[in-house]
This record gives C-alpha cells, sequence and structure tokens, in this order.
C-alpha cells in the first residue's frame, strides 16, 4: 500500500485537516514532518470540538500512532494542553498512541517574545506572523544553539544551553527591541517541568517509521501551511520558517525519498491568505466577502479574517512541480455555489509578457495581474453529491479546467465541512 504525503499548495488553510481525516481510516500511523503551532484544524466529533496544532488528528481514531516528526518546532505548553484536552474527552493519550521526537526543536519563551517583539518593530512591514515563536526557533536550530526535545530530560546540559542563549537574547531584547528580558531560572525551572511531563513521549520516530516499514505499514505524511508559505519556494519573505513542500517529508520525518509514494495537493476551490503578502487574485470587493463569509475564513490559530480571492492556477501549476503531485484534493467546492460567474487565473500578465509561473522577485510579483478565464456559476446546492456526476454541468468544467491546466488527476473533492460530504474518486491507498 502506498504511503501518502498529504500537502497545501495554497497559502495554507485549503481544508487539509479534513482530507487528512479521511485518508486516517486508511493508515497505521500519521506523521507530522515541519511547522509548529502556526498550524491548526478543528474537528467536531460526536459533539465535541477539537482545536488541533501540534497532535494529528488521527488520534481521535483509535489504533492509529500519531507521530510528531524532528521537522517540528514544538511549544511543549501546547503539546501538553492538547492531550490535556483529549483526556479530558475522554481520549487517553498515552505513548503508544503519540509520541515526539526526541530531535524535535523546542520553541523556548525567549522565540515567542522575539517573534512579538520584533514583528511589533517592523510596524506596517510585519510578516504578519502567528506570534508562536515559529521564525525564531526554526533561527536557533539552523544556527546551533536551539533547544531539542532530548535537552529538556538532562538538567546539566539544558541549564548550559539556557543561560547561553538567553545571554545574548535578552541583549537583543532589551537593547534593540526594547522589551523585556526573561529570567534564566525561570525558563529552566518551566523547561524541566515540561521535560518530566514529555519524556515518556519522546522517541526516534526514524526507527518507529523503520520498523513500520518492515511491518508494510500504511503511513500518512501530513503537512502545515501551505506550499507559497515554504521558506525556499514560497513568497519569501512572506512565508513561514520551514518546508510545507512534500519533499521535507523525509528530512523532518527521518525516511528516504522512496518510501513516498503518493503525494496529495489540497486544493480549495479558491484562494485565502493569512498574513501580509502580495496575492495576485485577491478580491477586496463583495465577492471577497461572499467568499470569506460563505467559507468562514478565519483563521484557526490566530482568528483573524482570511484575505479571499479566486482560484490561481499559476500557483498551483508553481505547487505540482516543487512538490511532485500525484493528485489534488479539491475543497469547499460548495462554497462557491450562488455566484453567476466564477473566475480562475490562468497566468499572470507583467509589463506585457505572460507569465506561467510566479517570479522569484517580489517586486515582479507585486506588479502582476491575474489573466481570468470566466466560466459560468452554479446555484444548486451541491452539498449531496456523493459522485462527480451529481454535480451540476458548471461545477463539473470548474473541475475539469483545473485538471486540464494542472494535467493532474483528482482524488477527492470536497462539498461539505462533514465526513461524508466528499465525492472520493480515487482514495490514494489504493493507487
Ligand atoms: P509564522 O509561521 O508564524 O512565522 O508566520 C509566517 C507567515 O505564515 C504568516 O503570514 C502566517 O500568517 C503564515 N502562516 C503560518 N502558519 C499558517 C497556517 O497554518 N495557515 C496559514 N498561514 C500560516
Amino acid at each position: 500500500m502506498p504511503n501518502t504525503v498529504v500537502v497545501g499548495t495554497q497559502w495554507g488553510d485549503e481544508g487539509k485537516g479534513k482530507i487528512v481525516d479521511l485518508l486516517t481510516a486508511e493508515a497505521d500511523l500519521v506523521v507530522r514532518f515541519q511547522g509548529g503551532n502556526n498550524a491548526g484544524h478543528t474537528l467536531v466529533v460526536e459533539g465535541n470540538k477539537f482545536i488541533f496544532h501540534l497532535i494529528p488528528s488521527g488520534i481521535l481514531y483509535e489504533g492509529k500512532k500519531c507521530l510528531i516528526g524532528n521537522g517540528l518546532v514544538v511549544d511543549p505548553g501546547v503539546l501538553l494542553k492538547e492531550m490535556e484536552n483529549l483526556e479530558q474527552a475522554g481520549i487517553h493519550v498515552g505513548p503508544e498512541r503519540l509520541a515526539l521526537s526526541e530531535k524535535a526543536h523546542i520553541i523556548m519563551p525567549y522565540h515567542k517574545a522575539l517573534d512579538l517583539a520584533r514583528e511589533a518593530a517592523k510596524g506596517k512591514e510585519k510578516i504578519g506572523t502567528t506570534g508562536r515563536g515559529i521564525g525564531p526557533c526554526y533561527e536557533d536550530k539552523a544556527a546551533r544553539v536551539g533547544i531539542r526535545a532530548i535537552d529538556l530530560t538532562e538538567p546539566d546540559t539544558l541549564e548550559k544551553k539556557i543561560n547561553a542563549c538567553l545571554k545574548e537574547k535578552n541583549f537583543y531584547l532589551e537593547r534593540f527591541l526594547e522589551s523585556e528580558a526573561l529570567d534564566s531560572e525561570g525558563v529552566l525551572r518551566e523547561a524541566l517541568t515540561f521535560g518530566e511531563k514529555l519524556s515518556p513521549f519522546l522517541t526516534d520516530v526514524s526507527l518507529e517509521l523503520e520498523e513500520a516499514l518492515k511491518q508494510h505499514k500504511n503511513i500518512l505524511f501530513e503537512g502545515a501551511q501551505g506550499t507559497h508559505l515554504d521558506i525556499d519556494h514560497g513568497t519569501y519573505p512572506f512565508v513561514t520558517s520551514s518546508n510545507p513542500v512534500a519533499g521535507a517529508a523525509c528530512a523532518g520525518a527521518g525516511i528516504g525519498p522512496g518510501q513516498l509514494h503518493h503525494i496529495v495537493g489540497v486544493v480549495k476551490a479558491y484562494t485565502t491568505r493569512v498574513g501580509a503578502g502580495p496575492f495576485v487574485t485577491e478580491l477586496t470587493d463583495k465577492t471577497g466577502d461572499f467568499i470569506q463569509e460563505r467559507g468562514k475564513e478565519f483563521g484557526s490559530t490566530t482568528g483573524r479574517r482570511r484575505r479571499c480571492g479566486w482560484l490561481d492556477l499559476v500557483v498551483l501549476r508553481d505547487s505540482a512541480r516543487f512538490n511532485g503531485l500525484n493528485s489534488l484534493a479539491i475543497t469547499k467546492l460548495d462554497v462557491l455555489t450562488g455566484l453567476e460567474t466564477v473566475r480562475v487565473c490562468i497566468a499572470y500578465a507583467w509589463e506585457g509578457q505572460m507569465l506561467q509561473s510566479r517570479p522569484a522577485s517580489l517586486t515582479r510579483f507585486a506588479k502582476c495581474t491575474p489573466v481570468y478565464k470566466a466560466l459560468p456559476g452554479w446555484q444548486e446546492d451541491i452539498s449531496g453529491a456523493r459522485r462527480l456526476e451529481d454535480l451540476p454541468a458548471q461545477a463539473r468544467a470548474y473541475l475539469d479546467l483545473i485538471q486540464e491546466e494542472t494535467n493532474i488527476p483528482l482524488s477527492i473533492v470536497s462539498v461539505g465541512p462533514a465526513r461524508e460530504e466528499t465525492i472520493m474518486i480515487q482514495n490514494p491507498f489504493h493507487s
């Protein structure tokens, strides 16, 4: 059975949560490989509402093992809170169900302080980060001064590392960012408490995956954020600090590329963005408001109103290449119901040229204008559709255009938030 990777093809918030939830039914293990609690999705199961930022939602299925890979940056307080919420809802989360890579980097209080103070200092130029300390934590990882999960279990090592780090961070926080310094004893005490609580969950994710592969188990790799927030391939500097592209599943979990068999790109039927940065198909008119309201486009991590716009196939074609997509999962098609006309951006116009891919220069990108193809909309409620044939001809034409322009087959079409409001064309685990 093929191991499957689910990635976002746009700027995050594509509805990966629902697709991951559907595919988890076929998986034995669910693995996250990058990002941190900048991600978030909400699931309602039997009247209980769960918001997940770190733990794969696969935890709600009995018998599935959820792994948090080395590629993540983990806020231990947030992780423990998520575990506690699950326990309160009667879902026991023991080490047999959930494990955290010993090598994952830990978001420390100074990472959050730096993230917030820097954004505040940037004023209008800010990136619009989630303020969760993601960037500063990845910076420390690259600078080789990061704290890894395993360090939380070694008090002497931890103390030395925290003291060395805080010397520099406090100087920077106080003297440059005019913010408050942190007390190293308090930081150490809290980190050690977290370490005690998390130590039973620490594991070598790579070894666990090797064992699972030997036993021919199905592995689902759950990407966070979206391809155009990728630090290498996204709209830099308006990006996150990790690699949400599929290839990162290897480095972020400790397996080889040959073990990834099917890459599903999740595509929202329109485009959204939270945070700053150019957005070619953005709609600041009534149609944008319609999509925002109908799609309930508020961030589940920060509650911010998401910017909305038409589907951008330039973005999608770039994503197909960066990820090597094998199939597309289209989400929230139902949100477009009721529009007289739907538009799809098929190219960018820039200084008299037609661009088929996004320019690296952000200055050029900001000057690109969309070249649209207009299609007639549909008025019928499509949430009851379970086969492509059940959709109105206009909705099918919309899907056909996406398929033709990207040359990638559709595996799933989601027509509503519920599990059953889905057209399963070809389950990636069965391909
Ligand atoms: P950071 O990841 O908090 O550093 O934020 C960097 C950029 O990525 C900001 O524009 C955020 O709004 C965006 N971002 C981070 N995580 C997500 C996500 O899960 N969905 C959508 N946007 C995100």
